[in-house]
């Protein structure tokens, strides 16, 4: 098949969008497909029409590829695409509304608050403080509130952290997401969604020597070990599996996710968010559980890309 792969784009990810495409293109190529690979730019569109792929395969992460809107484009274009429709992104990429559906269907999220960016301005930092230390007791973990690759993340474990992490979620995101810490095991399962069954790969456990999974731990080759599957007994890997597939199609998504979770210590597994373009670097997650299958990246792929042609 013909595949356009998207990579790059302006988002603070364009430089892991970059590498992730680039690997799913080799991997493609050594199936056998046609592939290409183009920025988002001005000409997307117009080149959409006029060449007409068999299939789009986004690897933009961030706003531009995650929040459903080059979907809706696809859509709209009558042109098939790898990955989740614009509902799922939508649902996915919003976190504290992802947070709010898992929660109805049973499942555990950290507690948390979300905060707009005009809270922060209007009141002092320590006014916001006093509203978020009311509900939750630290340590807390603050993030923006639709964002990726742990860009503006920070552990605040006191009163003095507070107001410096608000500030750095806030590069990424008009909004904040402020979790309760939830202290565990913590991994990735990533599922792959053809059409006849999800099905979980899996579970891949990171351990990074920091003690925090940050943009550098991700994606610098050393820094962080990963364990496939987890180091968890069988009953925590089935219940942390059984979440990833509930998330998978509570937030309609479509072919492939990743969903991220944390295992406490009593073996109970915590949704934390799912991502519906995951990371396809060389220390990204998905494909890791992928090779750990024993298959090659070039077959799953490759099907993955028919799949979403038919
Ligand atoms: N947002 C990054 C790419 C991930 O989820 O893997
Ligand atoms: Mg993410």
């Amino acid at each position: 098949p013909h595949v356009l792969i998207l990579a790059g784009g302006i988002s603070h990810e364009r430089d892991v969008s970059l590498k992730s495409g680039r690997r799913v293109a080799d991997a493609l190529t050594d199936a056998g497909a046609q592939v290409e690979i183009r920025e988002p730019d001005d000409e997307l569109i117009g080149h959409l029409m006029a060449s007409r792929p068999d299939v789009v395969w986004s690897t933009l992460h961030g706003s531009v590829g995650e929040d459903g809107s080059l979907q809706d484009l696809l859509r709209l274009a009558h042109i098939p695409f790898v990955g989740s429709d614009s509902d799922g992104a939508k649902l996915a990429w919003n976190k504290p509304a992802a947070k709010v559906i898992m929660k109805r269907h049973g499942v555990q999220t950290p507690d948390s608050i979300t905060l707009p960016k005009s809270t922060f301005r209007e009141l002092n930092a320590e006014a916001v403080l006093a509203l978020v230390a009311a509900e939750l007791a630290f340590p807390l973990v603050v993030k923006p509130a639709m964002s990726g690759s742990a860009q503006g993340v920070s552990k605040v474990e006191n009163a003095q952290q507070f107001a410096k992490a608000m500030v750095d979620a806030f590069v990424y995101c008009d909004h904040a997401l402020i979790e309760k810490f939830v202290a565990g095991t913590e991994l990735a399962i990533s599922v792959i969604d053809l059409g006849f069954g999800a099905r979980a790969l899996p579970a891949v456990e990171v351990e990074p020597f920091s003690g925090q999974f940050g943009y550098q731990e991700r994606y610098v080759p050393g820094e962080t070990n990963y364990y496939v599957p987890a180091r968890l007994r069988p009953t925590e890997l089935e219940r942390a599996a059984e979440l990833a597939l509930l998330a998978h199609s509570a937030l309609r998504l479509r072919h492939l996710s990743r969903v991220d979770i944390i295992v406490d210590h009593e073996g109970t597994p915590w949704f934390l968010e799912a991502n519906v373009t995951p990371g396809m670097t060389e220390t990204s997650l998905f494909p890791q559980a992928i090779l750990a299958e024993g298959e090659t990246l070039s077959e799953a792929y490759l099907s993955i890309a028919t799949a979403a042609i038919r």
